[in-house]
């Protein structure tokens, strides 16, 4: 049975800030470890990327579901990612839209899961933990957002080319190589 989880949300940003945000996944490894428990990025080429991801979907619990992701950048505003789970015939099509309005950036993101007949009577509970962990991430992607966006301002050149990620006095900060 296919189930549609649909969030809303705005940020006080640009949107290259975030469409950046979304496409810059060497951040999952530091940011997102709540959620992730691996992202390995093993194909990348202009706007599309192939990815190997390990996804803990119902956060502090271990269990881990492990998926292959094929995600693209679509321009000027738009992202689809296909992800599919081991020992699943179905794929999870993701598709997130962007507009940017008086300086905010308002995001629409669309999941589309297909669940098995056993879980039809807790569709519901499905729902409200994707909800969930689509809030985690929001929360923490919040975060870094605001730090790739005063980097800029500051005059770095931002994205994994200039780099890195690294842990500093526990949070995870965009560490830069050179300034412009
Ligand atoms: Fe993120």
């Amino acid at each position: 049975m296919k189930i549609v989880h649909e969030k809303k949300r705005e940020v006080n940003l640009p949107m290259n800030i975030v469409i950046e945000n979304f496409c810059d996944l060497d951040h999952v490894n530091f940011v997102h470890k709540r959620c992730y428990k691996y992202c390995n990025i093993i194909r990348r080429r202009k706007n599309i990327m192939y990815l190997d991801v390990g996804v803990y979907p119902v956060p502090p619990l271990p269990f881990v579901q492990h998926y292959t992701m094929f995600h693209e950048f679509i321009s000027p505003n738009k992202i689809v990612h296909f992800s599919k789970k081991r020992n699943s015939s179905y794929h999870i099509r993701s598709q997130v839209d962007f507009e940017e309005k008086n300086g905010k950036t308002y995001i629409h993101h669309k999941h589309e899961l297909v669940i098995p007949f056993f879980l039809i009577p807790f569709k519901k509970l499905v729902l409200k933990l994707v909800d969930r962990w689509s809030d985690i991430l929001w929360n923490e992607d919040s975060e870094i957002m605001k730090i790739r966006n005063e980097q800029i301002q500051k005059g770095f050149k931002d994205g994994s080319h200039c780099g890195r990620w690294v842990f500093k006095d526990g949070r995870p900060t965009f560490e830069f190589y050179e300034r412009n």
